[in-house]
């Protein structure tokens, strides 16, 4: 059923994806981080080069083969994504940030990795990252490059909720971020992360009313990337 693969929609367009999840060091040896394997910012970066894309993929720690065509930037920490992404989105006319990027590092990165001492336990001293999108959106807006500031910017939630309440919680994410779209799934499954298939709701900035719940995508990763796509040019036709 997919019927895109010829077209060229993307031709002449810089598209940049972050994938993956974001780690913060402990020590030389430890890290916390998260479950994201990186397959649905692959599946994006795959079908933004076969529709003619030039496509930058910002990989924060994702062990799947990468596309093939696309320029890749490995990243680690939330830092380096957020380094990345403010380099690489300088000319880019559409940008996803796909990546499940860690909320919180440990306040200090101990040099040597640390021994276990007594029986207690441990409690770590935590402070919030850089939130990369919402950095964007505002380099996005203080920019004066009228092609700069065309840029379609779009967010990811992954919420444990459905229905109404996850139609309140993006569309409240999307006010917060100011990014043009959010594409939401509901991961109370558990089967999201690293599966194949998926379900997703796109919700875009300004509609209310009947399309107020989103559209829903679903299928395999790979179809859905390509809707994802359809979306994020349907938003772009009708914004400019
Ligand atoms: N994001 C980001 N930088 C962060 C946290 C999140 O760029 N420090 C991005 C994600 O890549 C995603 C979007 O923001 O595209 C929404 O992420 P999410 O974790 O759902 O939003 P948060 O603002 O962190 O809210 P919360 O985790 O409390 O729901
Ligand atoms: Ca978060």
């Amino acid at each position: 059923h997919v019927v895109h693969a010829a077209g060229q929609d993307l031709a002449g367009r810089h598209v940049v994806i972050s994938a993956g999840g974001t780690r913060e060091a402990l020590d030389p040896v430890r890290f916390l981080g998260n479950a994201s394997s990186g397959r649905m910012g692959i599946a994006l970066a795959r079908a933004a080069r076969v529709r003619g894309a030039e496509v930058t993929l910002v990989a924060a720690n994702v062990t799947e083969p990468m596309p093939w065509g696309c320029r890749i930037i490995p990243v680690t920490s939330t830092a380096d994504l957020d380094d990345a992404m403010r380099g690489a989105v300088v000319d880019a006319d559409v940008v996803v940030m796909a990546a499940a990027v860690a909320d919180y590092r440990p306040a200090e990165v101990e040099a040597t990795k640390q021994k276990k001492t007594g029986d207690k336990g441990v409690t770590l001293d935590l402070e919030q990252t850089q939130d990369v999108l919402a950095g964007l959106v505002a380099q996005r807006a203080e920019s004066a490059d009228p092609a700069r500031r065309a840029q379609t910017i779009v967010g990811f939630a992954a919420e444990t909720a459905s229905g109404e309440a996850l139609d309140q919680l993006a569309r409240a994410k999307l006010q917060r971020k100011g990014c043009d779209l959010l594409v939401a799934n509901d991961v109370t499954s558990g089967a999201v992360f690293g599966a194949a298939d998926t379900t997703v709701h796109v919700y875009t900035q300004g509609s209310s009313g009947p399309s107020a719940g989103g559209s829903t995508w679903r299928g395999s990763k790979g179809v859905v990337a390509h809707q994802i796509l359809d979306s994020i040019l349907k938003y772009k036709m009708e914004s400019q």
